[in-house]
């Protein structure tokens, strides 16, 4: 089996700092965003990862390289245009070929392994196994009927939702996956859905599969939801690579090479190299670069030129 990530987003929730910093490039608790989902596979025995990326290319390349200082063989293949997961996966099938694959959402963090999911899947011989989660509020999320173990029925983003089963951006595939792509079209957003391509494998008869996820599972794309994976890994006590003046407390992230000082500082973090300078209070921001000012910032996505 092969490992599929998509990455190829602009992260354009997280701007400005994803103007300089590709997002699967951002460090969470000091780590790399995409370093979280190349551990994952390789607890699914998965080390050939062909990652989908975008206008990000370049850099994207610079920084992971042929993926050997994480442990895995890495190949790279552009989406031309942000049309869609299931647009972005079909770049991804020369590099697949015969063989069965995971699709990972590159700004998805889990805090459980997948094993026993992997074998759940390559046991049954199904076309498509998917991770699903209970959520509160299904309707910003692909969401799933089930019956029994088997996915029936899969609806983007409903606005009366049959479920409370969010599809939980991990999906395995057999070779049936490519035969419905040429068969899709765009949906009201415009884009070419994975849950779509999914619900043509369902009324083609394909066996579809449902794996209800436990876990803890995050997105990083909002400022919001990158603090809170962010706490999430780090804790609640500060995590200072580099320097600190100032006091911390609260859920702090300082990265390495990172010049710090404040007043005070909770929940935020700063990135790596960061040169920051604030009179005031620093609450629930991420900084990048050098940043000098006076007075309190608050819920600010920062990046000083
Ligand atoms: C995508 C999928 C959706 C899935 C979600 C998980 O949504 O289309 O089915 O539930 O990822 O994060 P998007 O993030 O593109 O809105």
């Amino acid at each position: 089996m092969k490992g599929v990530i998509l990455a190829a987003g602009k992260g354009s929730r997280l701007y400005p700092i994803t103007h300089h910093i590709a997002k699967p490039l951002l460090p969470l608790a000091n780590k790399m965003t995409l370093a979280y989902a190349f551990d994952a596979l390789k607890g699914m025995g998965i080390d050939e990862i062909c990652v989908v990326v975008g206008e990000n290319e370049g850099q994207m390349k610079a920084a992971l390289g042929d993926g050997s200082k994480f442990g895995v063989k890495l190949s790279f293949v552009r989406q031309t245009e942000p049309k869609g997961l299931a647009h972005a996966v079909g770049f991804a099938q020369e590099f697949v070929g015969d063989d069965s694959f995971v699709l990972y959402l590159g700004d998805a963090i889990y805090d459980r392994g997948f094993g026993e999911i992997a074998a759940r899947f390559r046991d049954s011989g199904c076309a498509n196994l998917n991770l699903v989660k209970p959520v509160e509020d299904p309707r910003r999320f692909g969401v799933a009927t089930v019956e029994g173990e088997r996915i029936v029925r899969l609806v983007e983003k409903p606005q009366n939702p049959e479920s409370n089963l969010a599809m939980a951006g991990m999906y395995f595939f057999g070779p049936a996956l490519w035969k419905v792509l040429p068969d899709l079209q765009p949906s009201g957003r415009g884009e070419f859905e994975i849950t779509d391509a999914i619900q043509m494998l369902i009324d083609r008869g394909e066996t579809v599969l449902a794996a209800v996820y436990e876990g803890a599972w995050f997105d990083t794309g909002t400022l919001d939801s990158f603090l809170e994976t962010s706490r999430f890994l780090a804790g609640d006590a500060p995590v200072v690579a580099g320097q600190l003046s100032g006091d911390a407390s609260d859920h702090v992230v300082i990265g390495e090479g990172a010049d710090v000082a404040c007043g005070s500082i909770t929940d935020s973090v700063v990135l790596p190299g960061a040169k920051v300078k604030v009179s005031g209070s620093i609450r629930r921001c991420i900084i990048a670069g050098n940043v000098d000012r006076d007075g309190d910032i608050e819920n600010e996505i920062i990046y000083g030129e």
